[in-house]
């Protein structure tokens, strides 16, 4: 069977951390400069492991196998949140490069086709899973253009700049692709309180974003008495406690909900506020759920708004991703290769967090393969995993997409 290389995986994922890194954590946020620089970085990687690598109109880096068949598209992203873990995404995508390469050097994988690709934009710059979204058809090229991301820049004007607008998009060739793997560290406690080295996802949740704008009026913070006021920082800060305090009416056991974002204008300890902002999240693997929780929160703002002294107003937020259950198929090769090596300790469990593969089994069979982390912690610098976890995870990921290639083969 295929073996993988541990120690060249685990230099490869140190050298993409120095792009970028911060302390034990990474800072790049899609098509940053340090972003667009690890892409250029990993084309080269790409090429080196035998694929023909380039980085698409959107900043996708798609690695494309030249052998024939009926090929497995294996990824996932990156960037990384404003501030970010070193393994959320970048794992997947390194996974993908050593089992090309690995791939290559066994005399049984050497004819498999495997395309490898960092989506771009999974983490929400300027649109959560853009990457994926893009090469499922699911977003219009009129909508991006004036897409908006970090500091107010403008998608069409980054894309420009980085030299990458006007090239084709990676897009879903029917007939192509057997389907896709996405491998991750797991961003949860799951694993570790169960003592387990593998996780085999069974299904992805939804997630909903909307973002409340509150309009009141702003004035002097000693001159003006109580009564008068109309202060939006007081209505957002009322209104974030009614929700956290009426959202357990409709949430399920494994609903969760973030207000993740505020801002205060003008923001100065002497300024009644004028204006405020707040983005509130929710999750859960029932859409169902999800729909009465949308419909809780407009009655929320609603109540709020006829107060009179501050408007409110909500906004849904461009995320499109809906929950998603994986392949039954492709789970039974990442559930076998599991028990060869980790026998007993793998288990199957939902997944709390987004990824690509949500977006991508819209149009073909996907799975995706968890690692632990470590105290459950993500989407901080602190994030990491046991690299003996890292390195088994690739072995198990590398024997599941050579079962599932050559069944494929017949
Ligand atoms: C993806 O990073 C998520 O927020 O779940
Ligand atoms: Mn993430
Ligand atoms: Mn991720």
């Amino acid at each position: 069977m295929v073996r993988i290389n541990g120690e060249r995986l685990l230099d490869d994922l140190r050298t993409l951390r120095e792009f970028g890194r911060v302390g034990p954590g990474v800072v790049r946020q899609a098509l940053s400069d340090v972003d667009i620089e690890s892409r250029h970085w990993l084309v080269e990687r790409m090429g080196e492991a035998g694929l023909d690598a380039r980085i698409d109109g959107l900043g996708t880096v798609i690695g494309r196998s030249r052998s024939d068949g009926k090929a497995l598209l294996v990824g996932s992203h990156t960037d990384t949140q404003p501030t970010g873990g070193w393994l959320d995404g970048a794992m997947g995508v390194m996974y993908g490069l050593e089992l090309a390469r690995a791939f290559r050097e066994h005399e049984e994988t050497r004819d498999f086709a495997l395309d490898v690709a960092s989506w771009i934009d999974e983490e929400g710059a300027f649109m959560g899973c853009l990457g994926s979204l893009a090469f499922c058809d699911m977003v219009e090229p009129e909508s991006l253009a004036d897409a908006t991301g970090p500091g107010g820049a403008r998608l069409g004007d980054v894309l420009r700049e980085a030299g990458f607008e006007g090239r084709p998009w990676t897009r879903f060739e029917p007939g192509r692709y057997a389907g896709y793997l996405e491998a991750h560290i797991e961003q949860g406690p799951y694993l570790e309180e169960e003592e387990k080295r593998i996780g085999v996802v069974t299904s992805i949740v939804g997630i909903r974003s909307y973002q409340i704008a509150f309009k009141g009026e702003q004035n002097h913070a000693g001159t003006t008495p109580m009564p008068r006021r109309r202060d939006a920082a007081t209505a957002l800060i009322e209104l974030a406690h009614r929700i956290n305090r009426r959202f357990p009416e409709r949430t399920g056991p494994k609903s969760v909900w973030t207000i993740g974002q505020i801002d205060v204008f003008p923001g100065a300890p002497s300024i009644v506020p004028g204006s405020a902002w707040m983005n509130v999240q929710f999750r859960d693997g029932e859409e169902s759920r999800l729909d009465d929780l949308s419909a809780l929160l407009h009655e929320l703002v609603t109540e709020a708004d006829a107060g009179g002294e501050v408007e409110v107003s909500i906004r849904r937020g461009n995320e499109r991703v809906v929950a998603a259950a994986m392949d039954e198929g492709f789970q039974g090769h990442l559930a076998r290769a599991a028990e060869v090596h980790a026998p007993g300790a793998w288990m199957r469990m939902p997944s709390a967090a987004g990824h690509d593969a949500q977006v991508i089994a819209r149009c073909m069979p996907s799975a995706m393969l968890f690692v632990p982390s470590i105290d459950g912690i993500s989407h901080a610098f602190e994030e990491d995993t046991a690299e003996e976890d890292v390195v088994l995870g690739c072995q198990v990921f590398a024997d599941a997409a050579a079962t599932i290639l050559s069944e494929q083969r017949g």
